[in-house]
């Protein structure tokens, strides 16, 4: 273990990782070839039948739990769901990532103002939880290839989450159990495996009881893998990847562990480090290794790159790690995991550096859920959602209050977006450490993750306890991986309880305490690790209690939250805040603020709105994360029966100064200061405001906002022009008057019809009340606007969707093939 100084709480490192297999690249094929796995053969299951069952009747949930010793007698699990000759062609097929929630109807949990009312608004009113066992209990079922031939392999199943508290069930026996939704979690199944047999795998699911306090979702909402291996084979994760950067070169320490479950025998390990381009940049073969039958041994080695090519926010340069098992000549295993060189380093005074860069934080939080497919996202969908948060500027991820998607670790390495990756339960009991470790090494070769959080605003912090928990699951977080600091979301107490252990002092909020703390603790680093949280809706400009919908000017926020304006300055004119994460990049449903209570059940708090569609303060953060010009003029311009009154006019723009103009008069110029927005009022008359932004004494930008007329047509866009099969699409339905301008209080209702190998994953309008459900080939639009989210098959041929509203002209949009 490096020692860390106190000052520099770290010193550098490489990293990369997960296994075998990209899972985007899963999805889309069943035995996958890319990358080469040698004789390792992975296969996705992505299909499967699923069935509600019931929480507390085992009359309904095929007559699981029906005799009391269910768990105790191996292999007979008390229910013919487990049989090979149970009939499921009853139940629904359905293909992986599921939430099995998204279908289930909005359901009020009890009276206004009640207890369940609020509970009810936490969980996004999806009828989940021990109120309702008739559907919080999900079974799917599946047969898993395995072939004579696969006698003498070791066979394993791979989940990267499933919520939640799963029972695995392989031909009759339970194989394993599982928690948390957020965990990934593997099971070695070869005893329970029947080569050349039908071989039924039951999942049932219960999420009777949850681990957050905003929507879960339910079920296989994650990747599944088969994994058949030698029986000498790398662990999953067991190959990891450190770095030491001198000058052009990097020193590679590769530390392996294999697995030898079956006969001893004698291996060498090749290792190569793959470039960015695929040439092999660094290889070492290892003296022989004597494994004994059934051991576990770590095979260390060290190589070179002579010309190292740092991952980086705009150069994110990948390396892959093919570890090969050799006997003789013969390649028993191949473990490929990708990582990347880079040196990190917290600062007290100065904040973070990225290879000797100083690197403000300009993160967000994130839940995992998006419109139309709750926890069920697609890789793609993943993807697009980093894309949009990048566009906004960020270059930080934290994926709260749990471990992100691998998925969302690969693309964060692709795209060079930092992660704070965080573990979902504060402790150090057994199911705490073991959450801790899957999450460690899942996360420590990916060149994204630059901090591990342990835990976030847990109610021991400022404990003795909390100290004595968070000094266990550091010292093992150091033993797994070592070349990260470790911090801990704290809201208030900092100092206390556990602070001292950490490496990195987390600040949720207290923006009043930060100073105070620094002042007194000025060795220690620090970073913004939950912040801002203004409450928004899209294109609302007023607040109305009645109606539940608060304005999206940057103005309303909870008693213990602030501004973006607020937070941004704040930590922008600190050095030794290494930045921070806004509270959130995306809506997601459930913890409905201010309004906990029905129909609420998405949050107010995303710069995006649940379908990514851009809230006003997506371009506050724009102007100031991003570095590309932006002139922003809100609100929109149709107050028809407010004529005479004021409105007030926002700008956010990053220009030296804007003029606003109102039906051609000039209001006044005002000089833009750095992280501020501009504001006039504006005594309202039809017609248009126009904003325009002056740098260097010429007008570089303008922008519009003009009156428009009644609604005409829909009109479909998207930024997604070709799609491959497995991609998604966000379309955006724009509801138009005549000329074109989009009308931005439209509510018409828009069916949409697809043509081609083109699914409707589902349907969305940013409405935190919207009742209207998300499966459905139709949706309301609120201020103007809905989306499909759709998905291309493999098939080939044209790929359409339309669009129609009662009394407009219809709109179209088609996709090519990528
Ligand atoms: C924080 C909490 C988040 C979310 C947020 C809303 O205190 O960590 O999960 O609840 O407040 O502002």
């Amino acid at each position: 273990m490096t020692v860390v100084s106190r000052r520099t709480v770290l010193g550098s490192t490489g990293a990369a990782g997960l296994a075998a297999l990209a899972p985007g690249a899963m999805a889309r094929a069943a035995a996958v070839g890319k990358p080469d796995t040698g004789p390792r053969e992975v296969t996705a299951l992505g299909d499967w039948r699923f069935h509600l069952g019931h929480a507390s009747d085992p009359a309904k949930d095929f007559s699981f739990g029906a005799s009391h010793d269910t768990y105790g007698k191996s292999g007979d699990v008390g229910t013919p769901v487990a049989n090979a000759d149970f009939d499921a062609s009853g139940w629904q097929a359905v293909r992986l990532p599921h939430d099995w929630a998204v279908d289930l109807p909005f359901e009020q949990f009890g009276p206004a103002g009640s207890d369940a009312d609020k509970t009810g608004a936490y969980q996004g009113f999806k009828p989940l939880g021990r109120l309702w066992p008739a559907t919080s209990v999900g079974w799917y079922r599946c047969e898993i290839p395995i072939a004579a031939g696969d006698a003498g392999r070791r066979i394993a199943l791979e989940f990267d989450g499933v919520s939640r508290n799963c029972i695995v069930i392989l031909n009759g026996f339970i194989v394993g159990t599982n928690e948390s939704a957020y965990a990934p979690f593997r099971l070695d199944v070869t005893d329970f495996a029947r080569p050349g047999e039908t071989n039924v795998l039951v999942i049932r699911c219960d999420v009777s009881l949850g681990e957050a306090w905003s929507y879960e979702g339910a079920g296989l909402y994650r990747a599944v893998r088969l994994v058949k291996t030698a029986p000498a084979h790398v662990r999953q994760w067991g190959a990891r990847v450190r770095s030491d950067i001198q000058g052009t070169a990097a020193r590679l320490t590769l530390d392996t562990e294999i697995d030898n479950q079956g006969e001893a025998r004698t291996i060498r390990l090749r290792s190569r480090a793959l470039a960015p381009d695929g040439t092999v940049a660094a290889k070492v073969l290892s003296e022989p290794v004597e494994l004994a039958a059934w051991s576990s041994r770590t095979v260390s080695q060290t190589a070179a790159i002579a010309e190292a090519k740092l991952w980086d926010l705009d150069t994110p340069h990948l390396y892959t790690l093919v570890s090969d098992i050799l006997d003789g000549d013969a390649l028993l295993d191949r473990d490929t995991c990708r990582f990347g060189l880079r040196t990190i380093h917290f600062d007290a005074d100065k904040g973070f550096f990225l290879n000797g860069r100083s690197v403000k934080i300009k993160g967000t939080c994130n839940h995992q859920d998006h419109a139309g497919v709750g926890f069920a996202v697609p890789d793609s969908l993943h993807r697009w959602r980093l894309e949009k948060l990048r566009e906004m500027g960020a270059n930080a991820y934290r994926s709260t209050h749990h471990s992100p998607s691998p998925v969302i670790l690969d693309a964060c390495d692709e795209m060079g977006i930092l992660v704070m990756d965080e573990t979902r339960q504060m402790s150090s009991n057994a199911e705490g450490m073991s959450q801790l470790e899957r999450v460690i090494r899942q996360g420590r070769n990916h060149p994204c993750v630059f901090i591990w959080s342990i835990g976030n605003e847990e109610i021991h912090r400022g404990t003795a306890t909390g100290l004595r928990i968070a000094t266990t699951m550091k010292r093992r977080v150091y033993e797994l991986d070592g070349t990260r600091p470790v911090t801990e979301a704290f809201n208030g107490k900092f100092g206390e309880g556990a602070s001292p252990v950490l490496d990195v002092m987390g600040c949720n909020y207290f923006l009043d305490a930060i100073d105070p703390y620094h002042a007194t603790h000025p060795d220690k680093p620090m970073i913004g690790t939950e912040t801002g949280s203004t409450v928004m809706a899209r294109g609302v400009y007023a607040r109305d209690d009645k109606a539940g919908l608060v304005p999206a000017y940057d103005s309303e926020y909870p008693r213990w939250a602030t501004t973006a304006e607020h937070w941004w300055t704040f930590y922008n004119a600190r050095p030794f805040l290494a930045g921070g994460f806004v509270w959130t990049g995306f809506d997601y449903r459930g913890e409905p603020t201010p309004y906990e209570r029905w129909p609420e059940n998405s949050s107010n708090f995303g710069q995006m709105d649940l379908c990514g569609f851009p809230k006003d303060n997506y371009w506050y953060y724009r102007a100031w994360w991003s570095g590309k010009p932006v002139l922003h003029l809100f609100p929109h311009w149709n107050w028809s029966g407010r004529e005479g009154q004021n409105v007030a006019v926002w700008v956010h723009a990053n220009c030296e100064e804007v003029e606003l103009l109102c039906n051609g008069r000039s209001l006044g110029r005002k000089r833009v200061e750095h992280g501020r927005h501009l504001e006039w009022q504006v005594a309202y008359v039809p017609g248009h405001i126009e904003a325009r932004g002056f740098s260097g004494g010429r007008q570089v930008m303008v922008q519009r906002r003009e009156t428009t007329g009644a609604p005409a047509r829909v009109a479909l866009t998207c930024d997604r022009k070709a799609l491959a099969a497995g991609d998604v699409g966000l379309v955006r339905a724009a509801i138009l008057d005549a000329k074109g301008r989009e009308v931005p209080d439209a509510s018409n209702r828009v069916h949409f019809t697809l043509e081609g190998d083109l699914a409707l994953l589902g349907v969305g309008n940013g409405d935190p009340r919207c009742l209207e459900p998300d499966h459905a080939d139709m949706r309301s639009a609120f201020n103007g606007l809905c989306a499909a989210v759709v998905q291309a098959g493999p098939g080939s041929g044209p790929l359409r969707i339309r669009a129609t509203a009662e009394g407009l002209t219809g709109g179209a949009l088609a996709f090519v093939r990528d």
